[in-house]
């Protein structure tokens, strides 16, 4: 396995370890999640654990499903007591960049909704400041032409569309396409954000604020660091 993976697996095993009989558990989307979902089926498969999980993406309904995880739907009356997710850049206030693996707006929104909100990483994705990795913006299809010109013109970025291997756009679960902003480096997150969210045609940013209450950073050695904004 590699040191990534060791990282990823490990502050998975720690999140599982975080689950207790009776919640609703958000979980995200991406590769670290995968190791969560494992670790946490086992549980549910040997202790009989009895949580219900609200899913942030198809992937995770159908790795989920697979270790027999009740599944329910996120409602004002079913909210997750404790989210558990990935993210692709985490800085030391616990800001985030999300959205690699596409299921950003899913992934803000069972966030947002939880009582507690914990990302599970391996140290690589440890940065003193956010935007190295591109930004990904969830982006009505129609719109992608203009909202790509606002961005050239008013943030003085070059978007990628995000395509998959036959060259067609990637589409998200909502029927979305990504939009990949390489800014390098974002100083100010908070409000590259709102400045994002009030162009006609974006749905939803890869930058999430203030929601991380916890990070546990894997590292390759298999040691789990709490970081704490
Ligand atoms: C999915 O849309 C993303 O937000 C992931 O949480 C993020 O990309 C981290 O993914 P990995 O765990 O695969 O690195």
């Amino acid at each position: 396995m590699s040191n990534t993976n060791i990282g990823k697996q490990a502050a998975g095993g720690v999140a599982a370890g975080l689950v207790r009989d009776g919640m609703v558990v958000g979980i995200g989307t991406g590769s670290t999640v995968v190791y969560f979902i494992e670790a946490l089926g086992r549980r549910v498969q040997t202790e009989g654990l009895k949580i219900r999980a609200i899913p942030t993406s198809e992937a995770t309904v159908a790795h989920a499903s697979r270790w027999g995880i009740p599944l329910v739907p996120l409602t004002p009356q079913t909210r997750p007591d404790l989210t558990i997710d990935g993210a692709d850049e985490a800085n030391p206030r616990l800001d985030l960049i999300k959205g690699g693996g596409g299921a950003l707006l899913r992934e803000k929104l069972v966030a947002a909704a939880a009582a507690e909100f914990v990302v599970i990483a391996d140290s690589s994705k440890r940065v003193e400041h956010l935007g190295a990795f591109p930004l990904p913006l969830a982006v009505v299809p129609f719109a992608v032409p203009t909202v790509a010109a606002q961005l050239k013109d008013e943030f003085e970025v070059t978007p990628r569309l995000r395509l998959l291997a036959d060259g067609e756009p990637y589409i998200t679960d909502d029927g979305l396409y990504i939009l990949d902003l390489p800014f390098g480096l974002i100083k100010r997150p908070a409000i590259l954000d709102k400045r994002l969210k009030v162009i006609t045609g974006v749905v939803e940013t890869g930058i999430f604020i203030g929601l991380a209450k916890r990070l546990l950073l894997g590292h390759p050695d298999g040691r789990v660091e709490n970081i704490y904004p």
